[in-house]
């Protein structure tokens, strides 16, 4: 079966994560991602947070699955031939180095497009224009300059930075997005374009809800927050726990095991529209008709009390009874999954967003497949390429003899 991207070619000069995941979600999709190295080194992360002495990590492969990797000194003259070459037989080019390097390089966006003009050049930086545009971005950076490190963790605790890599993955699936909508749009108009993400506005657009809140304070305390009623806020908005970022509170409570598991714990929410249901379960059928707590307005405040009463009866089920029970009820709940349970998983293995992949240095590993699935276009996840393991293959495609790629190899360009 064919594959949406099929015929779709991507000169990656991607590097760690944010740039990756975005080309390995297109690799998906059916692109042929020729991943640019330098040579002998390659991305870093092959080397890094190593598990097998000399095998790529699992880092590395983690985020390069299906892709084509070529070493390429784009800095050497010959190198610079090669990537001109690359350029024209490419459709998309995606980099995520420091701000300036590709510039450095000698391929600014005026000369790409000089070069081919139907080129979607696509970046990921820390920060968009402004005082920050040339400071090189990590992860947990791009969460704490987005928002979302100030408005994560308890009031009473310093910012928290999420396991969740928005700042990285999250930009990353902004650019995908960018480079397909570009594709698109390059049908009609015929031709390239430039998309940008910046990890700081992709952080900053999953934070949301928190610009919200910050304008809302304005017109009185936030009142699904923990701190309400009896905490103060300030004039920015605070850390609220584990409460929900929406209308309907919720919070994570202890079950059964809690003392000596530390996943022994459900997300439970308290939604308006199941409130009888909550008061059977817990045997307070009086509280339903309670104008004390019968609508969500008059639970605000005592929302600690509903979820210690809540959390009176989970402490007496395991998570996944908690689950059995509230879920016929219709009642919304999800236990803590720990990263074992969820490999372990038997339905996230059908669905192929767990996957096992064989590689040839490293065996065996799990990763996480593409989690779009589409009905037209099956994903495979394939191993990731050795360094340089594609170089003489893709040279030859872009019309280079095997002369030349032995003279360019001596040159030490490939
Ligand atoms: C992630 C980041 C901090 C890493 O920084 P770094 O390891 O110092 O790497 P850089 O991006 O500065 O690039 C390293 C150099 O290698 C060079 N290089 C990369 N590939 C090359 C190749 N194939 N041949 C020759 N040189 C190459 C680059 O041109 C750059 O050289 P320069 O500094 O002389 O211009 C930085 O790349 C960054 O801020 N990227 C943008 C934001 C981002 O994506 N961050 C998230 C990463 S998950």
């Amino acid at each position: 079966m064919n594959k949406a991207l099929e015929g779709v070619r991507i000169l990656d000069m991607t590097h760690v994560q944010s740039g990756p995941t975005c080309t390995q979600l297109l690799a998906w999709f059916g692109a042929d991602v020729i991943k640019i190295e330098r040579p002998g080194v390659g991305d870093a992360t092959r080397s890094q947070l190593r598990d097998i002495p000399d095998a790529d990590s699992l880092y590395f492969t983690m985020l390069n699955h299906n892709k084509r990797s070529v070493t390429l000194n784009t800095k050497s003259e010959k190198g610079k031939e090669v990537f001109t070459k690359l350029i024209e037989y490419c459709d998309v080019m995606v980099e995520n180095f420091a701000p300036g390097a590709l510039d450095r390089m000698g391929f600014s966006w005026d000369k790409i497009q000089v070069i081919n003009p139907r080129m979607i050049y696509a970046s990921v930086k820390g920060f968009g224009p402004g005082p920050y545009q040339d400071c090189k971005v990590y992860e947990n950076v791009a969460q704490c300059v987005g928002g979302a490190a100030s408005t994560t963790g308890f009031d009473d605790g310093p910012p928290l930075v999420s396991a969740a890599q928005i700042g990285d993955s999250g930009t990353g699936l902004n650019l995908a997005l960018g480079i397909v909508t570009a594709l698109y749009q390059r049908e009609s108009s015929g031709r390239g374009q430039r998309v940008e993400c910046a990890m700081q506005d992709g952080v900053l657009n999953l934070c949301r809800v928190k610009l919200r809140d910050q304008q809302r304070l304005a017109h009185g305390p936030l009142k699904e927050y923990p701190q309400y009623p009896n905490g103060k806020f300030g004039d920015a908005t605070p850390r609220s726990g584990n409460a929900s970022g929406g209308g309907q509170p919720g919070w994570i409570v202890k079950c059964k095991g809690w003392e000596t598991d530390p996943d022994a714990y459900v997300y439970v929410i308290i939604q308006a529209a199941v409130w009888n249901q909550w008061c059977q379960v817990l045997g307070r059928e009086d509280l339903i008709e309670d104008p004390e707590w019968a609508t969500p307005e008059a639970r605000l405040p005592k929302l600690e009390q509903a979820f210690a009463l809540i959390e009176e009866w989970t402490m007496t089920k395991d998570k996944f009874e908690v689950m059995d029970i509230l879920n016929p009820l219709n009642i919304p709940c999800g236990p803590i999954l720990s990263m074992k349970e969820l490999a372990e998983e038997p339905s996230l293995r059908e669905t192929g967003t767990i996957v096992e992949v064989d590689h040839p240095e490293r065996g065996k590993y799990l990763t996480i497949g593409n989690p779009v699935k589409l009905s037209d276009s099956p994903s495979n996840v394939q191993h990731s390429p050795l360094l340089g393991e594609h170089t003489d293959e893709v040279l030859s495609e872009i019309g280079m003899s095997e002369d030349e790629i032995t003279a360019a190899k001596e040159e030490g360009a490939v």
